[in-house]
């Protein structure tokens, strides 16, 4: 089964790192506690991928996760697969031709972020709430030594191991649960939790549960949902919040400096502040076209969500542990 190799693979590549090998061991339990009833079908179109041939180039560093190969694939029956992976929320990738147009152009957060964030160059790194694993490539191509997600949603856990499989890359790797269920060490340099805390019933547990994953001095790159104010306040939609379920606390940037502090961070700065953009989040075939940025703002106030709230801003937050 590909998931399988691709953990040994990844268990072989960072095997004198015993710390991480021993996170790894006590996470991979989480691959055989998977319930929903997806998962076999998922794990059939993995399957059915295609072998990837000798000799194959692959760009990691730029907005698209690009593979491609002198090679035709024989029968390539690569976007009829992967399209039964959708929906495809973040990318974009490139792989033997097939075009994902992913819902998010997630390369525009990651440019937002990249000029300020400690190079990556040899760093392990971890990606909380990683979806498809977009951004863990892009860790690799800015030259982490390996990078690890967390993610619980099958759909975005199948698409990152057919990414992985059709790259024959296996230096990142997806642990399939929420980081409050993983088993957590303190061994990251950087850890990355990007669109996650306003999901969590409570913020300050999962700052702290960041922070456990974090070695003392390590960075966290905290990307998150705010409101705009100038005093410590928060917004707790009533019920949806631009149609998502899920979303409980949305901090003013002074609130959530208290929150960060309170959990023993250090060196807290606010590297960018910006309205996401019907650029950034659109529908698009490899979503089926279902609903997207625009249909959650209102159509005649787009300062304002459909329910009247004010419209997402994104906020990108480094600090370290103490
Ligand atoms: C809004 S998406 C963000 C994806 C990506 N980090 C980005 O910024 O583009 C949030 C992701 O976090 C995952 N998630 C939600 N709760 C989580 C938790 N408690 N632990 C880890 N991941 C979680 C969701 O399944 C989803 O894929």
């Amino acid at each position: 089964m590909k998931i399988k190799q691709k953990i040994d693979a990844f268990l072989n590549y960072t095997e004198k790192d015993i710390n991480l090998v021993s996170y790894i061991k006590s996470n991979i339990v989480f691959f055989e506690k998977i319930k929903h009833g997806n998962w076999p079908e998922l794990i059939d179109i993995l399957n059915k991928l295609p072998e990837i041939p000798e000799n194959i180039e692959i760009e990691l560093n730029q907005s698209v996760i690009c593979v491609k190969s002198n090679l035709i694939l024989e029968n390539n029956p690569l976007n009829i697969l992967l399209k039964k992976l959708s929906p495809w929320r973040k990318g974009p990738f490139s792989l033997y031709g097939v075009f994902i147009d992913t819902e998010w152009q997630s390369d525009h957060k990651w440019a937002r972020l990249a000029p300020h964030i400690t190079p990556l160059i040899d760093r392990r790194v971890l990606d909380v709430g990683t979806g498809s694993g977009y951004h863990l490539w892009r860790m690799l191509g800015a030259g982490a030594r390996c990078a690890v997600g967390i993610e619980p949603t099958v759909n975005f856990i199948a698409q990152f191991y057919a990414v992985a499989h059709l790259l024959g890359e296996s230096r990142a790797l997806i642990i399939p649960t929420t980081l409050e269920q993983s088993e957590r060490k303190p061994i990251f340099d950087t850890v990355f939790s990007m669109g996650v805390l306003y999901h969590r019933r409570s913020p300050i547990l999962h700052l702290q549960e960041l922070s456990e994953c974090l070695r003392s001095g390590g960075e966290l790159v905290l990307e998150t949902l705010i409101v705009d104010s100038q005093d410590q306040n928060v917004l707790m939609p009533e019920d949806r919040y631009a149609a998502m379920r899920n979303v409980w606390f949305i901090p003013s940037i002074p609130l959530l400096r208290v929150w960060l502090i309170r959990s023993g961070y250090i060196n807290i700065r606010v590297v960018n502040l910006e309205y996401t953009s019907p650029d950034e989040q659109r529908a698009t075939e490899w979503t089926d076209f279902k609903p997207s940025l625009v249909d959650f703002l209102d159509a005649e106030h787009p300062n304002k969500t459909i329910e009247g709230y004010p419209a997402p801003l994104r906020a990108i937050i480094i600090a370290n542990k103490k």
